[in-house]
């Protein structure tokens, strides 16, 4: 696979994850199965270890979504991140490679991890503020979550106040569930009470934890399990087991069946210990939880993205049904992809009613050779969009998918882009570009979503209909709709399912957009291949929509030269996310929308980095052998002190940490005038 197949996969793929994570979260009504999701997930990753920038514009850097509005916010003083996964043998004993690596031991040396299920609930962080419980938060998107305290202080296992041997302030971390008993008994009254009959336990716990009035929740029998910490400054152990042990001796609940291991075959027999007990356990479980024992490891080990280096979750496999495949309906994303979608007779499968399924793109509906009218086998592990694992048996009169070759919503051709290996690409797109009504119109929902200008009361389902009723055509119609709607004798306000105030609510939310930061700015542009990271890294950069746009077009303007240089030489934009920037500027269409939206909203430039570090906002490129640290720990270290790291000296370096043998790079730091210092002056600089 060529860097622009994997792009153009990524892309999609990231797309498809950025859904699901909202109905998950924020929806509690998930989408797709646990297992397709990580199936999804897996894949990016993949791809992103192959072609490491797509990480920087990544979806799997963001933990989940952001928080719904109905409870108060809370910052997470430390973020609650997610796992990644494991799901075969192999990838545990590479876990473990990677660890020993990182740290520079050998193959063999020994390594104590915790073994322990992994709970299928909610994150929760209970803050214990002189051994009273103060405050409970849900995960939220990773930074911030929701104040549930009022909810969490119903939950009967939680307790409220701490002895005397714990901290003064702590942070305990765990997750919130609801036992399979007692979920079949509150779905029992629920349809007694003609209420809403929750999909798994995990939605059902997170229905509870949700509610408005606690006393609802204090009616649900939900249950903790503690298993981690965040805001800590004093902690009883200095390993994983240790700290688990002293929250069973303050009162808080911890599993039972965590362990301590030594090696991989060791965390595996306990892998399978576990799935052997699952279906008896009595709550959901979906895979095991390995942690590296020794904390101070965990904290050299640190974090990459979205999750610890020094943990992941053995995921079990996935559950498996057949159903008929009713009709295959094909979607057209914000780039053009045409994606198909799997209707189905809908079947349960593992306790989950199942209607919907991806056959991620063509070649995959040609291989498996799934036909309209067969009977499927669909695939779904935990929770909720499966997957089409490949034909059970041959309905009766079936004809070959013949996937379509024009656009079905604008009849543009879509087309398979040619790779450069003479490949097709394996997504066909349609060629419409903003012709296509599809497109715009994702692209309109892309502008006005969450992590963009997130204005409220203009979800997806408002801008397709002020697409199609012609309010909207493009993102600058948005700031002008009140004037509009002003001088127009069809008022929003006459709309169905509008009034008054939620006229005035709209105009408000958009009013409050204005002014909005940079780096939003630029992701909700929607430019290929910028996500919110690479859009925060341009921000920095450029520091101004203008100048951002002044440097794409001389850019442009030229094959190489220094400007397309320097966007190539910033840390995190690979060839690909440049070429696409610069594209797009070169589009006069764009660069028409871009300006009209300049004439209405005031893009802010980034406050500094706080300068608490030496390196803090300083450019910096490690050279040489190192030897106190592996060259991703250096990277990693640089980056927790707000340094950017960088894969080449160029003038705008700060700083060249050099070790032994270093070559062409040194010689470029003395030609630009670039500090240069060893490993050694490093660790005294940074005071590590
Ligand atoms: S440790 C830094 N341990 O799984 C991450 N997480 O996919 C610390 N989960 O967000 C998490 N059981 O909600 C940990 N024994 C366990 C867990 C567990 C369930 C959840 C948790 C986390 C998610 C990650």
């Amino acid at each position: 696979m060529n860097r622009k197949e994997a792009t153009t996969e990524h892309a999609a793929l990231a797309a498809e994850i950025a859904a699901h994570d909202i109905a998950y979260h924020q929806a509690d009504a998930p989408t797709i199965s646990d297992g397709a999701y990580d199936d999804l997930r897996k894949r990016i990753l993949a791809l992103e270890a192959e072609f490491p920038e797509l990480a920087q514009s990544s979806i799997s850097n963001k933990v989940g979504a952001a928080p719904s509005s109905k409870f108060t916010k809370v910052q997470h003083v430390v973020p609650m991140l997610s796992l990644s996964n494991a799901f075969a043998d192999e990838d545990v004993h590479e876990f473990l490679g990677r660890v020993r690596r990182f740290l520079n031991l050998s193959a063999d040396a020994p390594v104590a991890v915790t073994a322990e299920p992994k709970i299928d609930g909610l994150s929760m962080s209970l803050r214990y503020e002189n051994r009273k419980l103060v405050q409970a938060a849900t995960r939220g998107d990773g930074a911030e979550g929701e104040n549930v305290t009022a909810n969490v202080m119903t939950v009967k296992n939680i307790p409220q106040t701490l002895p005397s041997q714990a901290p003064d302030v702590i942070e305990v971390r765990g997750e919130i569930y609801m036992s399979n008993n007692d979920f079949a008994a509150l779905n029992e009254k629920q349809i007694q009470d003609g209420e809403k009959v929750f999909a798994n336990p995990r939605n059902a716990a997170a229905g509870s934890l949700r509610q408005l009035d606690s006393a609802i929740t204090a009616s649900r029998p939900l249950k903790f399990f503690a298993y981690a910490w965040g805001d800590a400054p004093e902690l009883p152990s200095d390993t994983q087991f240790g700290v688990v042990q002293a929250f069973k001796a303050w009162g808080l609940p911890v599993n039972p069946l965590m362990v301590l291991c030594h090696s991989a075959d060791e965390l595996l027999a306990h892998y399978r210990k576990i799935e052997a007990q699952r279906a008896t356990l009595g709550y959901d479980i979906d895979g095991v939880v390995y942690k590296v024992n020794d904390l101070a490891l965990q904290q050299r080990l640190g974090f990459v993205s979205r999750s610890p280096r020094w943990a992941i979750a053995h995921k079990f496999s996935a559950e498996q049904a057949t159903t008929i495949l009713e009709a295959i309906d094909i979607q057209v994303g914000r780039t053009g992809a045409l994606t198909p979608v799997a209707r189905l007779k809908p079947v349960t499968v593992g306790g989950v009613v199942v209607s919907n399924a991806t056959l991620h793109n063509e070649d995959e509906i040609t291989r498996k050779d799934v036909r309209i009218g067969d009977t499927v086998i669909i695939q779904r592990a935990g929770d909720v969009i499966p997957q089409i694992v490949g034909v059970a048996t041959r309905g009766a009169n079936t004809v070959p998918y013949e996937f379509p070759k024009v656009c079905p919503f604008c009849g543009s051709h879509a087309t398979r882009e040619e790779k450069t290996s003479g490949k097709a690409d394996a997504i066909r797109r349609c060629t419409g570009g903003l012709i296509c009504p599809a497109q715009r119109v994702e692209r309109l929902k892309h502008f006005s979503s969450r992590n963009a200008f997130d204005i409220e009361g203009l979800g997806d389902k408002i801008v397709e209909e002020f697409y199609a009723d012609g309010l909207i055509a493009a993102p600058q119609d948005i700031f002008t709709l009140e004037k509009r709607d002003a001088r127009s004798l069809k008022k929003l306000r006459d709309r169905e399912g509008w009034g008054e105030s939620s006229v005035a609510n709209l105009f408000a939310a958009i009013e409050a957009r204005r002014k909005i930061a940079l780096d939003r700015f630029i992701f909700a542009l929607g430019i290929r291949h910028v996500g919110e990271t690479t859009a925060r890294v341009l921000a920095r950069t450029y520091g101004s929509a203008e100048h951002l746009r002044e440097q794409m077009k001389i850019a442009a303007a030229s094959e190489i030269n220094d400007t397309r240089g320097e966007l190539n030489a910033i840390d995190g934009i690979g060839d690909v996310v440049a070429e696409a920037v610069i594209q797009f500027f070169d589009e006069p269409h764009n660069v028409d929308i871009f300006d009209a939206l300049l004439r209405e909203v005031e893009p802010q430039a980034l406050a500094a980095v706080a300068s608490s570090s030496p390196v803090s906002g300083k450019t910096v490129v490690f050279t040489g052998a190192l030897e106190r640290m592996t060259r991703e720990e250096a990277k990693a270290m640089a980056e927790r002190l707000g340094a950017k790291v960088a894969g080449s000296v160029s003038k705008k370096t700060d700083l060249l940490v050099a070790g032994p043998g270093a070559g062409s790079k040194l010689k470029d730091a003395e030609k630009y005038g670039v500090e240069v210092i060893d490993e050694n002056a490093w660790f005294v600089l940074v005071g590590a």
